[in-house]
């Protein structure tokens, strides 16, 4: 039976581990129950933060409205000749679900292991690392269309998928909520070793054929010693997008610091490593108050304990104003600021 509490903390609800109350919080453990939830008109009217693990949120103040968070569990596998069909419940952590492939030589997810948050935020922003995108395993995923109460399946081009990007950030913002989502993954594994830091991880190993479980460790490895971990650290991983910029604005930058870190996007654009202009203007490892830049990783931006959400914010707000002085470049900010 679905319940509805008042006034619950969200602390232990985002991974900042910043403190907010939520003026109702509804967990969702089957997908009937969002069916149930709005049969009540009341809350096609409230305002609404759908939750997964809350690992990229930055919560500003109390929410006064309803919290819906997905708890939906279940994986189901099916094998077509050298395809594996993955089908997973939205509130399924996310790394349970590739430890679930990687251990079974379901092959496609190992470079994305390690990545905090739940198998129904991973369409939503596209989520990616170490050279491979969601969107280059993803078949498609079941929704919720809030204000017709039916549910809807979105094909990978429905999907619109771009860097950190998707139709559910863009033009849909609000409008479904995913239940499960299914990916198509491969038996003969395609080891996808782009990232340099892999290449070298494994050779330090003294590993040269590598299996998906090698790349997963190795990956797994250059996350734990670069990136905090939230259950220790509060953070929300990479805090800003890489800011993609054209080949025109970037000429004169380039000339100016010639060691800045790009990569191609695509023809006539760049994208920028937004953790390497966060350091150039000298905020690498900085302890601001309770918050501040990970040591290791500038682009993070962590909780050194008690932090608020609105400092945080107010944080990221001087880098953005430093990185635009320095650079001309203006950071998007990669989490979901929630005010
Ligand atoms: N760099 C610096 N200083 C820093 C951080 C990075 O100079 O403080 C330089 C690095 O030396 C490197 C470049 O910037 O040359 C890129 O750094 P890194 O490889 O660590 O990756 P990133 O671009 O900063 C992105 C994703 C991460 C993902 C990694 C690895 C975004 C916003 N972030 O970070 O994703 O794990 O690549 O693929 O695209 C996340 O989204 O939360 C996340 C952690």
């Amino acid at each position: 039976m679905l319940q509805i509490q008042q006034n619950v903390s969200l602390k232990n609800f985002n991974t900042f581990g910043v403190e907010a109350n939520a003026s109702f919080f509804a967990e969702i453990n089957h997908e009937d129950e969002l069916v149930e939830l709005f049969m009540d008109p009341q809350w096609q009217q409230t305002e609404r933060l759908v939750i997964g693990g809350g690992s990229n949120l930055l919560l500003i103040n109390d929410f006064e409205g309803l919290v819906i968070r997905i708890n939906i569990r279940g994986i189901e596998h099916r094998i077509n000749h050298n395809e594996v069909f993955i089908e997973a419940g939205a509130g399924e952590v996310w790394n349970d679900l590739v430890n679930f492939c990687v251990t079974r030589n379901y092959a496609g997810l190992e470079n994305l292991s390690l990545i905090p948050g739940s198998v129904g935020a991973s369409p939503i922003q596209n989520i990616g690392a170490y050279g491979v995108e969601l969107k280059d395993v993803f078949h498609s995923c079941k929704a919720f269309e809030i204000s017709t109460g039916q549910f809807k399946t979105f094909s990978k081009d429905d999907c619109k998928f771009g860097y950190r990007e998707s139709v559910f950030k863009s033009e849909l913002k609000g409008q479904y909520i995913i239940v499960s989502v299914k990916l198509e993954l491969s038996l003969i594994p395609d080891i996808n070793l782009r990232y340099g830091a892999i290449e070298q991880e494994l050779a330090n190993r003294g590993i040269t054929g590598p299996t998906i479980k090698d790349v997963s460790q190795v990956v797994s490895h250059i996350r734990v010693a670069k990136l905090p971990d939230p259950s220790t650290i509060g953070n929300a991983g990479s805090f800003f997008k890489n800011p993609v910029i054209t080949a025109d604005e970037f000429g004169p930058i380039k000339e100016k610091f010639p060691e800045i870190v790009n990569y191609p996007a695509g023809e006539g654009f760049i994208k920028l490593a937004a953790g390497w202009l966060i350091e150039q203007c000298g905020w690498k490892g900085k302890i601001v108050g309770n918050t501040g830049t990970w040591k290791n990783q500038a682009l993070v931006l962590v909780n050194h304990g008690g932090a608020t959400g609105e400092e945080v914010y107010s944080f990221s707000s001087q880098i953005i104003d430093s990185v635009y002085t320095k650079f001309g470049v203006i950071l998007q900010r990669e989490v979901n600021i929630i005010s």
